[in-house]
């Protein structure tokens, strides 16, 4: 009998799914992606699924536009449980949490956000960030809290905008190293890496 003691990845995702590709296709080490949630039965991720073998399921999010209901946040939860996921990725999922997937899966929530946060929070950070002028954007990984992209910071990735950048251009180049950067930290995550200390998320040294 074969035993896969990878820790269990669930991404939950409302779009294109190109993170979610990213993370089942990437070197996340001791996590493998099992499962993808969406809370859109017409998103392009599910296709992406299909094609890659994952389970997946479609969840009713309730009546609000921007984050979970209640009892819907507890259904989501106790179908993670079930399946046994040890570990919860956001990866384009666009509502926010409040409460009960947040205390099932205290400190196990990740989520990659388009920009240098805590710049640029929210939705359209590619174009927040361009309209504004930066010089520089990026990408980062956080894990989840119940403020909107607040969480401990995981990993970030700094993206020079170019004078000839449009958002569209800039989009592209963050996404290329969304896509590099959230595999590596779901990767530190499962190893046992990653040591959360108020705001900061401490690396320890391999074999630690
Ligand atoms: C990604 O750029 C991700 O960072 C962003 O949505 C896109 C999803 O693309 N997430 C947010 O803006 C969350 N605030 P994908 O579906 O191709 O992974």
């Amino acid at each position: 009998m074969i035993i896969d003691d990878r820790k269990r990845v669930a991404v939950m995702a409302s779009g294109r799914g190109s993170n979610f590709e990213a993370l089942c296709r990437g070197d996340t080490g001791t996590g493998k992606v099992v499962l993808l949630l969406s809370d859109r039965k017409d998103a392009r991720v599910l296709e992406r699924a299909a094609e890659l073998g994952v389970g997946s399921a479609v969840i009713d999010p309730g009546s609000y536009r921007t984050r979970m209901g209640i009892s819907e946040e507890e259904r989501c939860a106790r179908t993670l449980e079930e399946e046994g996921i040890d570990l919860v990725c956001l990866a384009g999922f666009m509502r926010m949490l409040k409460g009960p997937l947040l205390e099932a899966y205290d400190g196990r929530i990740m989520n990659i956000h388009p920009a240098l946060l805590p710049a640029f929070p929210g939705l359209e950070a590619q174009r927040q960030a361009f309209e504004y002028g930066v010089k520089y954007s990026g990408c980062t990984v956080h894990y989840v809290d119940a403020g909107m992209d607040t969480g401990p910071i995981i990993l970030q990735e700094v993206v020079e905008v170019l004078d000839e950048d449009t958002v569209s251009s800039l989009s592209a180049r963050i996404l290329e190293r969304e896509h590099v950067i959230y595999p590596r930290a779901v990767n530190l995550h499962c190893a046992g890496r990653l040591r959360v200390d108020g705001r900061k998320v401490r690396l320890l040294p391999q074999g630690s």
